[in-house]
């Protein structure tokens, strides 16, 4: 499948996990890929994978929780690219906290990257979006439809990106802009392997976060998000696509 020939794609958080996976596919199927991430080496390995699919990649330092690194992002990618078709948010952060020891320095991190991060790079990109009718998919999480122990900021920020998906369906889809949200549940990532648990957690609440059968791989992400961003997906506006493993089932 080349779905994406001709097709110039702006990937945040691409140096790792989901991002990185969604980048290979994408150039697999022909993308022109704009490779974005706080981490410079690991976005560049990214970059020069994508090539030996024998696409054309670039690879580039963005906060995305930094409004003006945002926007030069998508700036530069249009100078380099000349367009942009697709922007796929991936970046993001997640610590596990007990509620009543929480820091409000971890809530504001958090909100920032995750919520404000995915907003100001839809913001930035919504002109060229326009311009091509393309599309936008979100990353959110199973933490924005269910009860997440241990991760009010992380679930509070994934409920607004999904919230955030809706929004933009509604206000852009007459001007033939789509945008749709993944919500993956326990995929293996650095992220998730990461990831502490608080001293003394309750184990009964850690069935909410575990797949019914086993927990997979990004690229099970990332075939769902080349599907959105894809052609096939036409009809598909403000939509979200759980990929837990059956885990709220
Ligand atoms: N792994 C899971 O089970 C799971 C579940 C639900 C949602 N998600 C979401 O999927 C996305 C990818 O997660 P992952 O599991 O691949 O994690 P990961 O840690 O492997 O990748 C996240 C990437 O985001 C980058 N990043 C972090 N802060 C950034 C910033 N301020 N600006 C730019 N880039 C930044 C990191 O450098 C990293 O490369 C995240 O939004 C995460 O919340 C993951």
């Amino acid at each position: 499948m080349r779905r994406f020939e001709e097709k110039v794609v702006l990937i945040t958080g691409a140096a790792s996990g989901i991002g990185r996976a969604t980048a290979l596919r994408l150039a697999e199927e022909g993308a022109k890929l704009f490779c974005t991430d706080l981490q410079a080496e690991a976005v560049e390995q990214t970059v020069k994978e994508a090539e030996t699919h024998g696409t054309e990649a670039t690879a580039h330092v963005c906060d995305v929780s930094d409004p003006g690194q945002a926007k030069s992002a998508v700036q530069a990618c249009v100078d380099r690219f000349g367009r942009l078709d697709v922007l796929l948010n991936v970046a993001g952060i997640l610590k596990m906290e007990p509620t009543e020891v929480a820091s409000l320095e971890t809530w504001n991190k958090i909100l920032s990257v995750n919520l404000t991060g995915t907003f100001l790079m839809c913001q930035a990109a919504l002109p060229h979006l326009l311009e091509s009718s393309g599309n936008i998919v979100n990353t959110s999480s199973t933490a924005a439809l269910a009860g997440a122990p241990w991760s009010a900021a992380y679930a509070a920020s994934k409920g607004g990106v999904s919230a955030m998906t809706r929004t933009f369906a509604i206000e852009f889809g007459k001007k033939g802009l789509r945008a749709n949200a993944v919500c993956p549940g326990s995929i293996k990532t650095p992220m998730t392997s990461r990831s502490v648990l608080p001293e003394g957690f309750d184990s009964s609440l850690l069935q909410r976060l575990l797949p019914l059968d086993k927990a997979r791989g990004p690229e099970t992400v990332a075939s769902t998000i080349a599907f959105l961003a894809s052609e096939d997906a036409c009809h598909i506006n403000g939509e979200e696509i759980r990929i837990d493993g059956a885990m709220l089932s």
